[in-house]
């Protein structure tokens, strides 16, 4: 199998990589996956503990999600989306609309989070352009947001680490401090605050409203920026101010969206009405490609004309609503149907986060967070001052080096260890996989 990895090095690239770095440590050669494990080519196996980067759901190589691919595959497998339409896009918009929240009502398919986000963004400007309100041009974000490596998702994205070196290709946005409370921008404790931390976001909506489109967030789980888990209210705030001011709001869902954070979506825990909710990843259970942007029949009316060639939403991608990724995203939420995948999680999310809670007292972690089936441990080099390890020093890399040898795939965020479980875990995985971070976390 050697001659597999000698090939991969000679060929390919691999992204959020440092290539040289796979000299020392080459990718693993992944031969099969079921469950939660995958399997590489030496008979070991390795726990899925970040869910292939956030989308898997009901584990891999599920029975009803293969027999869905294959029955499709069968009939249909693909087609322009474009003056045709087909029997599992229309199912499965009928299904997202029953799903998500009520005010919305027209779904837009797009291939991946990145292009949803997009969708979004250029919809929501178009829009003001439609009703005559031309100034309004600018969006509003998060410090620690992230929404994707296209360059609109970067314009509006707050990851240094990702997206500074690409600045100068940025449209002009805002950008407000985020609700990160382990480390509040406004100095104040949790217990004690009024989230003041909404204030700057206020502040700027009320004053630049005849500039700005609309606001986009993560709800409840800023997840590339350190799966940074915020307080509800934040979230009801932002979505009041907006409507007040007359700003659309872009709920992107595509990491907390299908279960991940307890509930189908981040959002079921308040009572917002988003303009508009993009969703991806989860949406296929982890399986193929697909994107959705989900919005509201005003904002579906504003591009609704007679010759409307200059209303007109200009914009698609070739595989827009592929029928295999919709089959497959359907058959998933037949499962969480079946499965009743939610309610289970009910039952093992408080064995989770009871778990999570004991590494609060190792001396170098900082702060332990947690929603739904994830849990994330910022480790600080000093815990009274909460100052932060040297990037030089690594240490995500090493404790990715260490995560393997114990059979779990742990991918730091700078120095927050997370675990992104699938919603498949059952009581043994879990006990096993934390107390093996635990471990990890505690010699390092
Ligand atoms: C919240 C959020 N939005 C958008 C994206 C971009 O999704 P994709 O990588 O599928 O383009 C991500 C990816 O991690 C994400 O977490």
């Amino acid at each position: 199998m050697k001659n597999w990895i000698r090939k991969d090095l000679q060929y390919i690239w691999h992204p959020y990589t440092q290539m040289k770095d796979c000299r020392k440590l080459p990718p693993i050669f992944i031969k099969k996956a079921k469950g939660i494990r995958l399997y590489d080519d030496k008979g070991n196996f390795y726990y899925d503990t970040i869910s292939s980067w956030w989308c898997n759901v009901h584990g891999h190589n599920h029975p009803k999600i293969n027999e869905a691919i294959k029955k499709q595959v069968d009939s249909l497998e693909h087609v322009l989306f474009a003056g045709f339409t087909h029997r599992s896009a229309v199912l499965l918009a009928e299904k997202l609309l029953s799903i998500v929240p009520r005010n919305l009502a027209r779904v837009f398919f797009s291939d991946d989070g990145s292009t949803a986000v997009e969708t979004a963004l250029k919809m929501s400007f178009q829009y003001w352009h439609n009703v005559g309100k031309v100034s309004k041009t600018k969006f509003v974000s998060l410090d620690h947001g992230y929404h994707g490596d296209t360059i609109g998702a970067m314009a509006v994205s707050g990851v240094d680490l990702f997206n500074k070196m690409f600045k100068k290709l940025f449209f002009g946005s805002f950008k407000v401090p985020s609700p990160y409370c382990y480390r509040c921008p406004m100095g104040k404790e949790r217990i004690s605050c009024d989230i003041e931390c909404i204030r700057p976001l206020e502040a700027l909506l009320e004053n630049k409203k005849r500039e700005i489109a609309a606001l986009i967030l993560e709800p409840l789980v800023m997840a590339a920026g350190g799966m940074i888990i915020y307080p509800e209210e934040y979230l009801v705030r932002a979505a009041q101010i907006s409507k007040k001011c007359g700003i659309h709001m872009i709920v992107d869902e595509v990491a907390t969206g299908f279960g991940r954070t307890g509930k189908m979506f981040a959002c079921d825990y308040v009572e917002i009405s988003p303009d508009f909710l993009c969703l991806s990843k989860g949406i296929t259970a982890g399986y193929l490609p697909l994107g959705a942007t989900i919005t509201t029949d005003n904002v579906y009316k504003a591009f609704y004309a007679d010759y409307g060639r200059k209303k007109t939403f200009y914009h698609g991608h070739t595989y827009t609503a592929n029928p295999i990724s919709c089959s497959c995203a359907l058959a998933s939420l037949d499962i969480f149907d079946q499965e009743k995948t939610l309610k289970r999680l009910e039952k093992v999310m408080p064995i989770f986060h009871e778990r999570l809670e004991k590494f609060r007292h190792l001396p170098m972690v900082g702060d332990v967070r947690y929603i739904g089936m994830i849990g994330a441990v910022e480790l600080v080099k000093d815990k009274n001052t909460k100052g932060r390890f040297d990037f030089n020093e690594r240490i995500g890399l090493e404790i990715y080096k260490k995560g393997l040898k114990r059979s779990m795939i742990l991918r730091p965020l700078g120095d927050i260890v997370y675990l992104f479980l699938p919603l498949c875990v059952n009581r043994d995985d879990i006990e096993y996989i934390t107390s093996r971070t635990y471990d990890l976390i505690k010699y390092i």
